[in-house]
């Protein structure tokens, strides 16, 4: 399965936060927002992750992961060169993507949670189709909003609704059978001007393939769009952090735990972050696997 991170957008509501840095970027705690978006990959298994990003930003990410080696897998880059919707993912992605099947994750979504690395596993193993993730708010009318039947089908959908018919909205991870290079090219942009991943799942619920998986309560999905809910996000981690001294989204962690790379290289990787507290945690967790 290959993997895509969408880090595109002017993130407008950050401003002045976002004049001179993708919102992407932008610490969330104690480590870059896209951190935990690419720890969701990782997680699921993949290795393969392009990471597509405003022509503005491309070498600021190449700066900060490189061509993703040093944590056992490889990253590479595209621009969308106008925020010209999700769905354009896909066709920047093409080549990427090839014949297999894709997990998109938007840049900017947070996921959280006991057991997620199994719930990702079990979905990526019965993917027919697509995936999607669905998760309680309290007001799904700003979301995707997802209907389901009693099997966890998906019965109905709408983008950002008047008037929702559940409180269900469809996160930012998405995994898609390879039809959906060629779901997407087909599209046409909406009135807005932008081809929206809403029209890519609708096209495979009028298939009948397309499946909602419930985060379920206990799990954090957060929103890192407007300084009020970046500042929650950093709470949230920071507070989960202190409180058992674990860290959430530590890529070399997960890099770690998934085998990807041995103990020695995670202490290098640690030592190379100096004195800083992020660095010593993971030099700690290297020794503990015996390096
Ligand atoms: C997009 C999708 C929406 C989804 C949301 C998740 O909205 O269009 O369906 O619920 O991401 O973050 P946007 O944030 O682009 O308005």
């Amino acid at each position: 399965m290959r993997g895509i991170v969408l880090a595109g957008g002017s993130g407008t509501r950050l401003r002045p936060l976002t004049l001179a840095v993708s919102k992407q970027l932008l610490p969330v705690g104690d480590k870059p927002m896209i951190y935990y978006p690419l720890s969701v990959l990782m997680l699921a298994g993949i290795k393969d992750i392009l990471i597509i990003c405003t022509p503005r930003d491309v070498e600021r990410y190449r700066a900060l992961l490189g061509d993703g080696s040093a944590l056992g897998l490889r990253f590479s880059y595209a621009v969308q060169p106008e925020p010209a919707g999700l769905a354009e993912a896909f066709v920047i992605g093409a080549d990427h993507i090839g014949d297999e099947p894709v997990a998109l994750v938007l840049g900017d979504n947070i996921f959280h949670g006991a057991a997620f690395q199994q719930v990702l596993r079990e979905a990526v193993r019965q993917l027919d189709g697509c995936v999607l993730f669905g998760y309680q708010v309290h007001d799904p009318q700003h979301y995707g909003v997802g209907e389901t039947d009693a099997t966890g089908r998906l019965i109905g959908l709408a983008e950002k609704p008047a008037r929702p018919r559940s409180n269900r909205a469809i996160t930012g991870l998405y995994l898609y059978d390879p039809d959906v290079v060629d779901i997407a090219k087909n599209l046409r942009p909406s009135p807005r001007g932008e081809l929206e991943i809403t029209d890519v799942n609708r096209v495979y619920l009028e298939r009948g393939r397309a499946r909602l998986v419930d985060l379920g309560r206990g799990f954090a999905w957060l929103d890192t769009g407007t300084p009020e809910s970046l500042v929650q996000a950093a709470q949230y981690v920071t507070t989960l952090e202190q409180r058992q001294g674990v860290r959430i989204a530590c890529l070399e962690e997960v890099a770690l735990r998934m085998g990807f790379i041995d103990a020695r290289t995670c202490r290098r990787l640690g030592e190379d972050m100096g004195n800083s507290a992020y660095g010593q945690y993971v030099v700690a967790l290297a020794r503990e696997h015996g390096a």
